[in-house]
């Protein structure tokens, strides 16, 4: 090689062998100086400890903690000389946060995942390591669990949203309805005319704060009076003003009775003018001209009820009969369930981009049955790492904390310990 002039031997001349047993000037003050240095700090903690008083800071603390911060004894606990380590039951002394699942195989520190002393906005944004220290290779108490095993971010092993998995029950609604219908653009309206419904025609949002766990539903629950009546309107006899009452059968039955036995008795020559038969209600025997107003009540009330139960109702609702001619049954609506279970949800912060950017299957839907949400990677064009995005960290969508299980704090504290 070029440049090389000395032999590895002649190099090894060159090391002092005797080199320890000699005392330079320079690692001596090495040492004299790191000593000093030691007992400094030491006097240091001391007066520390003893005055009550810090000579030292570890930083600002998060925004909800700023008035705690002129208490450091609320969180760092006195333990022995030398110890002031902030502890857990510091923390639960003020807060009771349970823990998030009953089959996890360990229970994270309070403070491995909110870090204090950073200035954090919000310390309850953790940082994606502090769930994938888990999530990235689950592990639980039984070795059983239904959920994804290897989540690393959101990006990467996140699953697909349970509802939108292949396989996945359909939409529980008994309500009938043909979303494409209602939003062509000539629906006939109310009067007759085209009309353009949008979205929010039927659906408005509820201006409620959702977590994953609250069952609260993330639409207010369209409505028949709000929202359908108007096209949908329950007449059943064009003597009547006023529609059927949108109410379960047994009550529809006492109105229309009533409206009969009211209007014969205004009109007591109608007994003698036939059954008006619904002429799109085919099937019906002529029963015999009624003798009196009790038999032309049970004969208009009938066939009234033809027409609500065999197409009215029948319309929106799949309707039970208990038996072959009695009076029949609406079903529970079961509409608005929260779709995500384990996952928050709120539509507020949706509201920049168009209903169907998402619910885009909502304008070709004909079935009820019907699940019209967005899949994952929906989310996953606006929620991702890096600049211009919209957050990403687990802690955005997913409560940790099983808040169901949260107690009363109790505490003993006085307001003076944090006044001025
Ligand atoms: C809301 C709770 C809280 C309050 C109030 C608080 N701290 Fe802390 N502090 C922590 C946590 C959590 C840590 C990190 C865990 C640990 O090491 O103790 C920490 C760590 C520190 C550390 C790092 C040293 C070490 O032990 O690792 C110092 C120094 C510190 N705090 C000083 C202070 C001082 C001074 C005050 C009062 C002005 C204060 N803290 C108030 C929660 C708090
Ligand atoms: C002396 C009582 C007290 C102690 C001790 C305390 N906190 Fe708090 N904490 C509060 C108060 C007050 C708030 C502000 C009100 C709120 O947001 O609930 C708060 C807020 C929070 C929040 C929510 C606010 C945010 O920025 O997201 C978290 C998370 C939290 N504390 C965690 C902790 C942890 C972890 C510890 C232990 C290191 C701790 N707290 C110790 C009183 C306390
Ligand atoms: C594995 C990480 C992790 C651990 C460990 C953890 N937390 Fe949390 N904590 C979170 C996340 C994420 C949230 C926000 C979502 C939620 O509400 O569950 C949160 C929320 C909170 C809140 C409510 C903040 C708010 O929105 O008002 C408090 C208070 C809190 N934690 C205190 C604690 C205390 C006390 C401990 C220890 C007993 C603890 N946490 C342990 C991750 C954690
Ligand atoms: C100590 C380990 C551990 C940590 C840390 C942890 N998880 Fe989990 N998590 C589990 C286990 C175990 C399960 C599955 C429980 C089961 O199968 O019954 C689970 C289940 C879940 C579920 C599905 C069930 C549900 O309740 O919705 C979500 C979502 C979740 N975790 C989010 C998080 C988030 C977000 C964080 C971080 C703030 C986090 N986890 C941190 C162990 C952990
Ligand atoms: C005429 C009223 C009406 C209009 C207009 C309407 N909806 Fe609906 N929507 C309903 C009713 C009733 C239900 C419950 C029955 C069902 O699930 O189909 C429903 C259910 C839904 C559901 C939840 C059910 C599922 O399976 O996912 C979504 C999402 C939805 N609508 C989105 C939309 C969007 C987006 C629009 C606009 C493009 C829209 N709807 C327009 C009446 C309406
Ligand atoms: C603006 C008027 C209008 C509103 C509001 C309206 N509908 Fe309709 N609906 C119609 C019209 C018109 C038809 C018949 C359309 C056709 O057959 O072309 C219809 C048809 C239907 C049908 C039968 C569809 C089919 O597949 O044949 C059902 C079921 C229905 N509507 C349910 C509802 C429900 C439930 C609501 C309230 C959530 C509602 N509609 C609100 C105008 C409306
Ligand atoms: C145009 C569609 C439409 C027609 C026609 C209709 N309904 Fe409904 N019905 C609805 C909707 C939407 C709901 C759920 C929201 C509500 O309660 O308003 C509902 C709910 C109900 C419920 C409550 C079910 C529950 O969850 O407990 C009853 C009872 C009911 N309808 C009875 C009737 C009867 C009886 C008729 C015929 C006389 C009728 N409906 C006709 C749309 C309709
Ligand atoms: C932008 C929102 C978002 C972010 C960020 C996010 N998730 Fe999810 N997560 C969801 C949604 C939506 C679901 C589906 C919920 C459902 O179907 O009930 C889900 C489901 C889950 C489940 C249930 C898994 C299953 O098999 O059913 C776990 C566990 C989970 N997420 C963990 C995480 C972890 C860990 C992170 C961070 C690395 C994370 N998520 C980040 C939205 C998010
Ligand atoms: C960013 C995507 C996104 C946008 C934009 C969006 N939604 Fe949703 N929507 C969802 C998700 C996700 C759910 C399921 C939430 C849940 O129930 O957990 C949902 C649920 C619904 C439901 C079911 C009812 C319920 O309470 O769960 C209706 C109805 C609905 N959306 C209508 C709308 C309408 C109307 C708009 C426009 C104003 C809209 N959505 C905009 C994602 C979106
Ligand atoms: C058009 C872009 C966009 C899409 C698509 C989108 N998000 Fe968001 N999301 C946002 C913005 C913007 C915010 C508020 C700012 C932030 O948190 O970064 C937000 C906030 C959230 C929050 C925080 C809580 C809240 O409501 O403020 C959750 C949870 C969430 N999104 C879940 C989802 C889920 C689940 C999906 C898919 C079904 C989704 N997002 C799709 C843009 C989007």
């Amino acid at each position: 090689m070029a440049g090389r002039s000395r032999t590895t031997k002649q190099r090894a001349q060159r090391i002092n062998l005797d080199y320890f047993k000699k005392s330079f000037a320079l690692p001596l003050w090495k040492r004299r100086l790191s000593w000093g240095l030691v007992a400094l700090g030491l006097l240091w903690l001391g007066w520390d400890a003893l005055s009550g008083k810090h000579a030292y800071n570890a930083g600002p603390l998060s925004q909800g903690h700023q008035i705690v911060a002129s208490n450091c004894q609320a969180c760092h606990v006195q333990q022995g000389a030398w110890s002031m380590k902030a502890r857990d039951a510091a923390c639960t002394s003020c807060h009771n946060a349970p823990a998030h699942q009953a089959k996890q195989v360990f229970t994270p520190s309070c403070m491995s995942c909110h870090v204090e002393h950073q200035g954090a906005v919000r310390l309850a944004a953790t940082s994606n390591a502090s769930c994938t220290q888990c999530h990235a290779e689950l592990k639980v108490k039984d070795g059983q669990t239904a959920f994804a095993k290897n989540i690393a971010s959101f990006s990467q092993g996140h699953p697909e949203i349970v509802a939108m998995r292949p396989g996945h029950a359909v939409d529980p609604g008994t309500i009938k309805l043909n979303h494409q219908i209602h939003m062509k653009k000539d629906l006939r309206g109310p009067d007759g005319s085209p009309v353009q419904l949008e979205c929010s025609s039927c659906h408005q949002q509820l201006h409620e704060v959702n977590s994953a766990k609250s069952l609260a539903p993330n639409m207010a629950p369209v409505n028949f009076e709000a929202h359908c009546m108007s096209c949908h309107p329950l007449v059943f006899d064009s003597r009547f003003k006023d529609a059927a009452p949108h109410k379960e059968t047994r009550i529809v039955r006492e109105y229309v009775v009533a409206q009969y036995t009211s209007y014969i008795a205004t009109h007591p020559s109608a007994v003698h003018e036939p059954v008006r038969l619904n002429p799109l209600l085919p099937g019906r025997a002529i029963a015999p001209p009624p003798r009196n107003a009790q038999e032309w009540i049970a004969q208009q009330t009938e066939e009234a009820e033809r027409l609500l139960w065999q197409k009215s109702c029948k319309e929106c609702h799949q309707l039970t009969y208990p038996a072959p001619s009695s009076r029949p049954e609406v079903p529970m609506a079961s509409e608005n369930v929260r779709w995500m279970m384990n996952a928050s949800f709120d539509h507020t912060s949706h509201q920049l981009v168009a209903c169907t950017e998402c619910h885009g299957q909502a304008l070709s839907s004909q079935k009820t049955e019907d699940v019209l949400l967005p899949n994952i990677a929906t989310c996953q064009k606006c929620h991702h790492e890096g600049q211009n995005a919209a957050r990403a960290e687990c802690s955005e969508c997913h409560t940790y904390h099983d808040w169901y299980q949260a107690k009363p704090v109790r505490s003993t504290n006085s307001i003076s310990q944090f006044a001025r």
